[in-house]
């Protein structure tokens, strides 16, 4: 049972959701193609995205795309917003499509029609006295930046997505006060094709790309600041806790370099302004020499975020041992942990390693820190009634929130929001399954695009509007 613990009042209790994986809709009202519109469905997305072999075409022959029809949240979203009221969300987490507005990236001028769209969503949010909380990329770079400018290592990107950025938050400021720039920055550290839309990327591409997006994410805080000086702007990084699988310090050690890749380098960045001297060190080490212009390290420093924010779905342990690393099934590689369960996708659940990476980010930072994604990816049972009873994801959700609530309490660390993924299912972002369910609410479609797209309310439903009201106690 969840233990007592108390949140701070006004805390941002809510769920999250990206554009390419639930609007559906990606060729309607002027909306251009991005990434997600080439990423074909089924279990072998991120390697055939990673390889190189996939054309920057759609291949309806060949491959099937869940991402093109997603959730059809694009028509429905007044009803999914009426249920995300119904559970009390205090805030929303969503991303605008970048190609919705700037259908190539590079258009003279942004499209109307496309603005209008979430015109529409952020009113219906603001009628439930729900905040929007705004990413502004989210794996959705336009296709057209991809292929005729080679994704985020060129240089070109930081200006287009200034004016991207400019023209959301011109649009938006008076009523939305939550922002993200980028989603899971840091994934671009090991060339995410999501991340940094590159592929057959080198080491010095993922860094110059990574750069780019340093600038581009402070000149969009920036402008949100000199348009309102009140917005809260955060970054966004993926956060596993690295645990070291022995004591030997040659393994401690070597787990500290990958960490602080991996869990630091971007937050180093985005909180601090500067780069870490490790970073200096390594890049020396690589041979990596990245274009900085003139003005790009002031701007860094003088246009820092509000917030911190991160997903947080596992642990990793991390061993030097080539044996050990092969018995691995979680994502992020590593060494399985003996004490731990992983999800049905091999995903190690570690609700104390979320206590864990708070204190470390506020620790390290000092800073608000907003859990933007957390739960359990799980394949859902509909009963014959129509029930789906979904308690292993409320044990999971229920384990993480005690732990936050510790984190809270006992350490002393400024939480301001959850908001858990896939509140509503969608279609995964690795896998592109529609299986692979987070959501509170049920949309009946499956993987092959059959369905009726009804939504209905499963048992955590129910159970997370209760801890709403109650505000976690
Ligand atoms: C995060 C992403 O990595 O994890 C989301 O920001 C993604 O876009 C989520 O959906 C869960 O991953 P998956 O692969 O289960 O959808």
């Amino acid at each position: 049972m969840t233990t007592n613990v108390k949140f701070p009042k006004g805390f941002l209790w809510g769920g999250a959701t990206a554009a390419n994986q639930c609007e559906g809709a990606y060729n309607v009202d002027g909306k251009g193609l991005t990434i997600a519109d080439i990423s074909p469905g089924g279990k072998q997305r991120l390697g055939l995205l990673m390889s190189g072999d996939l054309p920057l075409e759609i291949n309806e022959e060949k491959y099937a795309y869940p991402n093109h029809a997603g959730i059809d949240f694009y028509n429905r979203y007044e009803e999914d917003i009426a249920l995300f009221a119904e559970m009390g969300f205090k805030t929303f987490r969503m991303s605008i499509s970048w190609a919705r507005i700037f259908p190539n990236g590079d258009d003279q001028t942004p499209n109307e029609a496309g603005l209008a769209h979430y015109d529409k969503v952020i009113d219906t949010l603001l009628k439930y006295n729900i905040e929007p909380t705004i990413t502004m990329s989210h794996y959705e770079t336009p296709l057209n930046l991809v292929k005729n400018y080679g994704g985020w290592k060129n240089r070109e990107l930081i200006g287009l997505f200034e004016k991207y950025a400019r023209t959301i938050l011109e649009r938006y400021h008076t009523k939305v006060n939550y922002w993200m720039t980028f989603n899971e920055i840091n994934t671009g550290v090991f060339g995410s094709f999501f991340s940094t839309a590159m592929r057959n990327a080198t080491e010095q591409d993922n860094f110059q790309a990574l750069h780019n997006q340093f600038v581009a994410s402070s000149l969009a805080t920036k402008i949100a600041h000199e348009l309102n000086p009140e917005l809260k702007v955060g970054c966004m990084s993926i956060y596993a806790t690295m645990y070291a699988y022995d004591c030997n310090p040659d393994t401690v050690m070597a787990k500290e370099k990958q960490n602080r890749l991996f869990n630091y380098f971007c937050n180093d960045i985005q909180v601090r302004g500067e780069y870490p001297s490790y970073a200096l060190a390594y890049f020396k080490e690589k041979g990596i020499d990245l274009e900085i212009a003139e003005g790009e390290l002031e701007l860094l420093k003088a246009h820092t975020v509000d917030y911190l924010s991160f997903s947080y779905y596992m642990s990793s342990a991390f061993s030097t041992d080539p044996e050990l690393t092969k018995s691995s099934g979680n994502f992020f590689g590593g060494t399985k942990n003996p004490f731990l369960k992983a999800s049905e996708w091999g995903w190690e659940i570690d609700p104390v390693g979320l206590r864990i990476a708070l204190n470390d980010l506020y620790g390290r930072y000092g800073v608000p820190l907003y859990i933007s994604e957390n739960g359990l990816g799980a394949i859902d049972k509909v009963e014959a009634d129509g029930s789906i009873n979904d308690t292993y994801r409320i044990d999971y959700l229920e384990k993480h929130i005690t732990e936050m609530g510790k984190a809270i309490n006992e350490d002393g660390v400024d939480l301001i929001a959850y908001t858990p993924w896939g509140c509503i299912d969608l279609v995964s972002a690795s896998t592109g399954e529609m299986s692979k369910r987070y959501g509170f609410i049920y949309v009946d479609l499956d993987d092959e695009g059959n369905g009726t797209m009804a939504r209905s309310k499963k048992a955590s439903f129910d159970w997370y509007k209760e801890v709403i009201s109650k505000n976690g106690l």
